[in-house]
């Protein structure tokens, strides 16, 4: 029985994905390369300094362990600079109502996000209040694919992974939640979420039930 739902944050709850995307492209550009937005689909869910590393061994640059603190703070600081500016209109359609259904079933709500800055978001965004555990880069020592953060998430609600399910955009994340035993639901497309047990492209018109119905088909 489903007795918790486990969201990530950029590109599930909002849409900070592409915010995320443009500030890595302008330091791969800055740095003398590029970013495809295919070689983006394998950062998310990538922590910060994972997801340089891997931007640097794609465009063949060296750089010393000073050097790559140095630029995902300065990643950082253009991202943060994005997103200071959303408000509430960014949160992707139909996942407020989404939450209202979970909340409503009886279900908890818990965070299982990558980043660093997911407590500013939530601020930003007002909706700390509908999240039982809020786990994030800060917590978790382990990066996606490791299911780390969802175990920890689903620990804090008193659950066993079975008994949640994740909604994840990421590739990496999906792996993560399939690896931990959780149900795991991909929102984004299904050639890219292939190992996802239930693919939607958002949460326009979903509730926790639907989910749940199709889940078992
Ligand atoms: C994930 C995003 O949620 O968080 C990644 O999908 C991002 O794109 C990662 O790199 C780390 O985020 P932050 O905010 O700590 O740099
Ligand atoms: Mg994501």
């Amino acid at each position: 029985m489903i007795k918790g739902c486990i969201f990530d944050l950029d590109g599930v709850i909002v849409d900070t994905a592409q915010h995320h995307f443009q500030a890595w492209r302008r330091l791969a550009r800055e740095l003398g390369t590029d970013l495809t937005e295919t070689q983006n689909e394998r950062l998310k869910g990538v922590s910060r300094i994972e997801s340089l590393e891997l931007i640097l061994q794609w465009g063949g640059i060296e750089l010393s362990e000073a050097e790559i603190k140095q630029q995902t703070i300065r990643k950082n600081e253009w991202y943060v600079d994005q997103i200071k500016h959303m408000d509430k209109h960014e949160i992707l359609d139909g996942v407020l109502p989404f939450m209202e259904s979970v909340k409503a079933a009886g279900c908890m709500i818990a965070l299982g996000s990558a980043s660093k800055n997911a407590g500013m978001v939530l601020d930003i965004l007002d909706i700390r209040k509908y999240f039982t555990s809020i786990i994030d880069g800060n917590k978790t020592t382990r990066s996606k694919p490791d299911p780390q953060v969802f175990e920890m998430a689903a620990a804090e609600m008193g659950l066993k992974p079975e008994e949640c399910i994740v909604f994840e955009d990421a590739e990496k994340g999906i792996e993560a939640a399939i690896k931990g035993g959780f149900k795991a639901v991909g929102i984004g497309k299904k050639e890219v979420l292939t190992e996802a047990d239930l693919v939607i492209p958002n949460f326009i018109g979903r509730d926790l039930n639907s989910i749940l119905a199709d889940l078992n088909n």
